[in-house]
């Protein structure tokens, strides 16, 4: 049975570190609340002249130097991101040109925190019926650029970075088992960024409005989230026939650390078989999952034939699951 395979992974975070103790200087918060409602300590910060193609650039490099390959190897690039460089080309065109992957055909995806899971899919789908052989899968979010920094509802949770991920065909018993994606549109209000687009168009109206910024209703959508993933799990796990402890290894998308507990806590899952590092970066959305893999990855926290389970949850709303036999 032909399978994709994750042969290699990537992650780039920028340089600058704001710690919770900056925050405290900027809006009405403390490290205190941020880090026992979020469990988040730090985040990392892009620089004024970095835009999301150029985090994924760096992820990208990192994946095609894991793998032995060049960028000309790469039949096809799905770059999920909701902080694109700019609405037309997608991030995806963008990064194929900087790269210089000339045969690959390029797209983006928006499902915000869950998009990472949703190219996994894709690039699944497009293996396994043989249209494509190697595909590189990005995460790469600025949300720093989109953050309203007078909100401190917001500002506390998110950070930037990239994670990048290279499938290949393969026939052995291990690769992509199983990926699940869903939406509930009807929800798009719990978490929107409401300006810039052709519902409301950029004027100085919008701005005032301070429409050209992330919101997000946290409380509603933490409820959401926790029922919601729960089930998933349990689901993707019962499809499969694998009980929780064949699990070696859960990687959540990084949002609240009181989420990520949930959900261990219903597939009775120890906290070590868990990947938490939303201390040290946020919430990075699409960004969250490729980053935690690549850490993953590079700290021998997956061997071989370790079943690992990576879960999502976003704006849209979207959610996705993805089993890997590593
Ligand atoms: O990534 C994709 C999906 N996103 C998520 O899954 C995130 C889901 N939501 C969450 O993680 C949590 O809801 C938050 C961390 C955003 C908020 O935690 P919460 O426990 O739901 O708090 P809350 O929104 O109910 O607010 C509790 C209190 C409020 O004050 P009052 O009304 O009780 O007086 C807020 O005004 O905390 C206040 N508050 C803050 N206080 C200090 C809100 N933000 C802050 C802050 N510092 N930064």
């Amino acid at each position: 049975m032909l399978r994709s395979k994750i042969i290699a992974t990537g992650s780039y975070a920028p340089e600058r570190i704001l710690r919770n103790q900056d925050l405290e200087k900027m809006v009405d918060t403390s490290d205190e609340w941020i880090t026992e409602r979020t469990g988040i300590k730090e985040r990392r910060i892009a620089d004024e002249k970095q835009a999301a193609s150029d985090l994924a650039y760096e992820a990208s490099k990192a994946a095609l130097k894991g793998a032995n390959l060049k960028s000309k190897d790469i039949d096809l690039i799905i770059v999920a991101t909701v902080t694109g460089d700019m609405p037309v080309p997608s991030t995806a065109c963008l990064l194929q040109d900087k790269l210089g992957a000339r045969k690959a055909a390029a797209f983006d995806i928006n499902a915000a925190c869950s998009g990472f899971i949703y190219g996994l899919s894709v690039a699944d789908s497009f293996i396994r019926s043989g249209t494509y052989k190697r595909i590189l899968v990005v995460g790469a979010e600025i949300l720093s650029k989109f953050t309203d920094w007078e909100d401190r509802s917001t500002c506390v949770l998110f950070g930037d970075g990239a994670g990048a991920a290279i499938l290949e065909p393969t026939e052995e018993d291990r690769g992509i088992i199983s990926t699940k994606i869903h939406s509930d549109g009807s929800l798009w209000e719990l978490l929107n960024l409401p300006g810039g687009g052709s519902r409301n168009p950029v004027s100085k109206d919008t701005i005032k409005k301070r429409l050209h910024y992330l919101k997000m209703k946290g409380n509603e959508t933490f409820k959401v989230a926790v029922r919601t993933l729960e089930n998933l799990i349990v689901d993707t796990l019962k499809e499969n026939k694998l009980k929780p402890s064949q699990l070696s290894l859960l990687i959540p998308h990084q949002a609240n650390l009181r989420i990520i507990q949930a959900t261990a806590n219903r597939l009775d899952l120890p906290m070590d078989r868990v990947i938490v590092n939303l201390d040290r970066y946020g919430n990075t959305s699409a960004a969250s999952i490729p980053i935690a893999l690549d850490e993953a990855a590079k700290t021998g926290r997956v061997r071989d034939g370790n079943y690992i389970l990576l879960e999502a949850f976003g704006g849209g709303l979207t959610w996705a699951s993805a089993l890997i036999k590593w």
